[in-house]
C-alpha cells in the first residue's frame, strides 16, 4: 500500500505579516518547512511527498529539500489562491496507483509519526478519510454581530489538525468540486458522503498563524 504525502505549504502567511512566505520563516535555525518536511520523509509511513510550494519559491523548497537529504519528494508544485487548490494542484502530481494520500499542514510543523499511524491505519479499518482531533477546553457560543445566539455543547466537538489521511480515489474525487470555501480537506470528502474517523490528535501539532505561535512552537522544538 502506497502511502503519499501532500505538504501544503503555498500559502503567503498574511497573518504572520512576514516578509517572505510562511513556509520560510525562521522556526528556531531553519525555515519553518523544514520541520515538517524533515518529518514526514523520515516516517516509515509516508513513502513519497509532494509539495505545493508558494508561487516564485519552487526552486527553493527543492534546494531545501536537496540540504536535508529528503529523498522522498518526488515533485514540487506551484500552489493555488487557495489551501484547497493547492492540495489539488499538488494531488495531480501523485499517481493513480497511489492508494493513501496524506495531506499535512507546513503550517503544523511538529508532526510526528505516532500521529502519522494513527491516521493512516483507520484507512485500512475501512475509513475512507481520518483526522487527528483535540478536545475543545473552552465553551464555544455562536453569535450574530454582538449577541450571543446559542452555547454549543462543547461534548460533541472537536479541534481538528493535520495530518489527515485519505483513500487516495475518494480524496481526488472530493477534490474535483468546488473546494474554495474548504478549510480542511475532511470537509470535502464529509460534504461528498464519505465517512472520516476522528483519532486522537497530539497537542504538540500547533498551527502557526501569527508571531505569537512561533515563539510557542520554538520553545517545544528546544524542550
Ligand atoms: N496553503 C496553501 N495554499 C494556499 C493557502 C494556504 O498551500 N493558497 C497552506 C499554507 O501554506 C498552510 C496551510 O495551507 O500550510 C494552512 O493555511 P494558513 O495557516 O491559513 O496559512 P497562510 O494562508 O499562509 O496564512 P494566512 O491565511 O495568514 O495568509
Ligand atoms: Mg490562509
Amino acid at each position: 500500500m502506497s502511502v503519499w504525502a501532500v505538504l501544503a505549504a503555498a500559502g503567503s502567511g498574511e497573518r504572520l505579516g512576514a516578509d517572505r512566505p510562511k513556509a520560510f520563516v525562521r522556526l528556531g535555525e531553519r525555515p519553518l518547512l523544514a520541520e515538517s518536511l524533515e518529518r514526514l520523509d523520515a516516517s516509515g509511513w509516508v513513502d513519497e511527498i509532494v509539495v505545493a510550494a508558494p508561487p516564485g519559491w519552487e526552486e527553493p523548497v527543492i534546494l531545501l529539500a536537496e540540504e536535508l537529504g529528503c529523498s522522498k519528494v518526488s515533485s514540487c508544485v506551484t500552489g493555488g489562491k487557495t489551501r484547497g487548490e493547492s492540495v489539488r494542484l499538488a494531488l495531480a502530481e501523485v499517481p493513480d496507483d497511489a492508494a493513501v494520500v496524506l495531506v499535512h499542514d507546513a503550517a503544523r510543523p511538529l508532526v510526528d509519526d505516532e500521529v502519522i499511524e494513527r491516521v493512516v491505519t483507520a484507512l485500512g479499518e475501512g475509513w475512507e478519510g481520518a483526522v487527528p482531533a483535540l478536545p475543545v477546553a473552552d465553551t464555544i457560543k455562536r453569535v450574530e454581530g454582538e449577541q450571543v445566539v446559542e452555547t454549543l455543547d462543547r461534548d460533541g466537538l472537536r479541534i481538528v489538525q493535520t495530518p489527515q489521511a485519505f483513500v487516495a480515489h475518494v480524496l481526488r474525487a472530493a477534490l474535483a468540486g468546488d473546494v474554495s470555501g474548504a478549510s480542511d480537506c475532511a470537509s470535502v470528502v464529509e460534504a461528498a458522503g464519505g465517512r472520516v474517523k476522528v483519532v486522537p490528535g497530539d497537542p504538540r501539532l500547533l498551527k502557526i498563524t501569527d508571531a505569537a505561535d512561533l515563539e510557542r512552537t520554538a520553545a517545544l522544538l528546544v524542550a
